[in-house]
């Protein structure tokens, strides 16, 4: 039987409810389609560090490398200052094994109530590859005070390493800045990505967002990348839109997108824009990539500390990741096995969370999908 190695991070506030729904499912239907999933669990998370003053060290990652991929559940504690788990351990985990897609479908299910007036399934059904290791998440910047200054600035990537050796001269005013890097070599593996899915897909358009019309150095950059990619792809049909006018889009015509490629950050913000149309974040599942590594699933939301261990928290994002994360390993009739439990569970609308405007438990979800999985296949 084919065994695969998983890594698990349960993390902080619901991620450990969450993810052993999530656990529960792949375990479900991998007994049915006769394969075995080995879980392999790592403590990263807040209370690991509060304990032991550790994030994510290069051997902890070495460690949970020896796997095929890695589940996640969701990080971030009120007790941490805000951004030192998300960089520590998510961010250093994305960029360690150069997850570089952020995939993050937007599909909105049969039963699910969308905020958008006269928009339903047929409307709300598109994937945005997020560009995930570049942009302005590098991380490198600094607050300057009036004087001179020289500061040394690094991004260590396995594509490349760059240095940027300032001399700062400013004569009043403290400043701060943050600098985005996009490279040719980043760039043009994202974009080939997003136009191989969008072919897979039998999707005929592909829409680009940057906003090269005030961001011109690195975003003209990236245009330029998407028209050299897209000579490849005739059969697939590209256009641009500026990252302000693709939120008022998504609002507006939802219907028009089918795969969508961003840069980093603006793929974080109209990701969440993305998920409230297919239903909440609750709904929201996503992918870290890296097609020739190790790749990590998880839920788009965050660890919401307020309904931990309360047993409440909606657990279909972190199934519905475990699906893409099935897939990943190449297991795609068990994915979808998944992705039609959800969506019948939602259809028929007996079992819903709190956020959903049920009353069902985390489990009684978990439970309730792992139920549907065996009614329809087993
Ligand atoms: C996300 C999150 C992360 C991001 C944070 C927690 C670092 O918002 O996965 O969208 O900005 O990528
Ligand atoms: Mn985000």
């Amino acid at each position: 039987m084919t065994s695969y190695d998983v890594a698990v991070i349960k993390g902080d506030g619901i991620g450990p409810e969450i993810i052993d729904e999530g656990v529960k499912v792949i375990n479900a239907v991998s007994e049915l389609n006769g394969f075995d999933v080995n879980w392999v669990e790592f403590p990263h998370g807040a209370d690991h560090y509060l304990e032991n003053n550790v994030l994510m060290p290069e051997e902890d990652l070495r460690e949970i490398g020896k796997n095929q991929a890695i589940y996640l559940g969701a990080l971030g504690d009120p007790r941490c200052e805000p951004g030192v788990l998300e960089k520590g351990i998510l961010l250093k985990t994305r960029f360690y094994f150069d997850q570089y897609v952020n995939l993050r479908p937007v599909k909105l299910l049969e039963g699910v109530e969308c905020p958008l007036k006269n928009k339903g399934p047929k409307d709300i059904d598109f994937v945005v590859v997020r560009e995930n290791t570049e942009d302005f998440y590098v991380g490198i910047g600094n607050r300057v005070s009036p004087g001179k200054t020289r500061q040394e600035l690094e991004v260590l990537r396995s594509l490349y390493n760059i240095k940027f050796g300032l001399d700062i001269e400013c004569d009043k005013s403290e400043v701060a800045y943050q600098i985005g890097v996009l490279s040719r070599e980043g760039s043009e593996r994202v974009i080939r990505y997003a136009f191989e899915l969008a072919r897979k897909q039998g999707h005929e358009r592909l829409c680009a967002v940057d906003k090269a019309n005030v961001l011109s150095h690195v975003y003209n950059f990236w245009r330029q990348i998407v028209e050299e990619v897209s000579t490849d792809y005739s059969d697939v049909t590209h256009e641009y839109n500026f990252v302000d006018a693709i939120t008022m889009w998504f609002v507006k015509n939802p219907e028009w997108y089918q795969t969508v490629v961003t840069p980093n950050m603006f793929g974080d913000i109209i990701t969440d824009l993305g998920a409230m149309i297919q239903g909440g974040l609750g709904l929201a599942p996503g992918g870290n990539i890296n097609p020739e590594g190790v790749s990590m699933f998880e839920p788009i939301h965050g660890s919401a500390p307020k309904y931990k261990g309360q047993n409440r928290a909606n657990p279909l994002a972190t199934i519905w990741a475990g699906a893409l994360l099935v897939e990943e390993l190449g297991e795609e009739e068990s994915a979808e096995k998944i992705i039609s439990a959800i969506g019948s569970v939602l259809a028929e609308g007996n079992v819903r969370s709190k956020d959903l405007g049920g009353s069902a438990s985390t489990s009684q979800m978990g439970a309730a999908v792992v139920a549907k999985i065996k009614e329809l296949h087993g």
